[in-house]
């Protein structure tokens, strides 16, 4: 049984997310923290906390993160964020407001206190910018040896999604990407260049809607939202990218991809600004630090995909 943190910046793949982990058997969602990207910080909890209770798990606590970049004074949502996610995050489809406020203490705090207590049999997985967790390696440097991170973002062998270089989690904070992945933390990274091989279809969004349940609906009208968007800006996939899932399966199963052990960097200057690539000064050292997924077996995660969410939403 692995305990995972989530860090979402909730919009409709992290909903996927939190839906695959408590779906999972073997997996325990002991608290999601907050990041900004699709929606602002305050909106992903909102949205965390309401999904946590539609899909019957109100006792996931849920902690406020940072709301910006290290080397900004503020964000904004991009016009491409809203146009993906929808304005509220989550396709523009209404869900219940939770009655129950974030905790007090800081996602940081709570990571490192985390991280300490649970050494190997937790997981962290970071779906958005990686504030949070630069944030946490700059307050307690030690946390390096005792945190696995699983993450969501950057691209390696193909393209990125907000220009050819950059993805758009990298693209929030690329100096906070780069502290964190020149800072020996054992980090797997599960990027577009997976994430774009395991797609969802309206076919799976009609399984869940035919199950007549308030989550089934709500879920399937949510993802809807985010095909149709899809279908705007990346025709040629046939469906829409299960990013942040992927990621907290393979939290769960490291096998279902398969990595290149490499020491990463993100450039933080110049015009390739926000590209994640290896670090040349680091080629020859013989400890890799970093995995990057590059294969994935599309067909069973896909299948575990759906087996796991549609029980969650059949029962909730
Ligand atoms: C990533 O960016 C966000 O929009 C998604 O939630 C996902 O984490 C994909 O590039
Ligand atoms: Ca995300």
């Amino acid at each position: 049984m692995k305990k995972i943190i989530l860090d979402l910046d909730t919009g409709i793949d992290d909903a996927l997310a939190i839906a695959y982990v408590l779906g999972s058997p073997d997996a325990e969602l002991i608290g999601i923290t907050g990041t900004y990207g699709n929606v602002l910080m305050e909106q992903g909890l909102a949205n965390s906390l309401a999904l946590t209770e539609l899909l019957g798990h109100p006792e996931v606590p849920v902690f406020p993160g940072k709301t910006h970049a290290l080397a900004q004074d503020g964000f904004a949502v991009s016009e491409a964020s809203a146009f993906i996610h929808g304005r509220n995050g989550i396709g523009g489809v209404e869900v219940p407001a939770s009655r129950r406020a974030a905790e007090k203490t800081p996602a940081v705090d709570f990571l490192i206190e985390a991280a300490h207590r649970l050494g190997d049999d937790l997981v962290y997985v970071p779906t958005g910018a990686l504030t949070n967790l630069a944030a946490a390696l700059r307050k307690d440097p030690s946390l390096s040896a005792c945190l696995h991170v699983v993450m969501m973002g950057g691209a390696l062998t193909v393209p990125g999604n907000v220009n050819a270089w950059t993805e758009a989690n990298i693209s929030q904070d690329p100096e906070a990407a780069d502290e964190v992945f020149r800072s020996g933390t054992d980090v797997t990274m599960v990027g577009l260049d997976v994430t774009l091989q395991t797609l969802l279809t309206k076919q799976e969004t009609g399984q869940w809607r035919a199950l007549g349940t308030k989550a089934g609906n709500a879920y399937a009208d949510i993802v809807d939202y985010y095909i149709g968007a899809y279908a705007k800006t990346a025709p040629y996939l046939g469906g829409c990218g299960l990013h942040d899932p992927l990621a907290a399966a393979v939290a769960l199963d490291p096998t279902l991809v398969t990595c290149l052990a490499i020491n990463m960097k993100v450039d933080t200057e110049g015009a390739t600004r926000g590209r994640t690539i290896g670090d040349e000064t680091r080629l020859n050292d013989a400890k890799k630090t970093m995995k990057v997924a590059v294969a994935v077996d599309t067909e069973r995660f896909l299948s575990q995909f759906m087996e796991r969410i549609t029980k969650l939403l059949a029962a909730a």
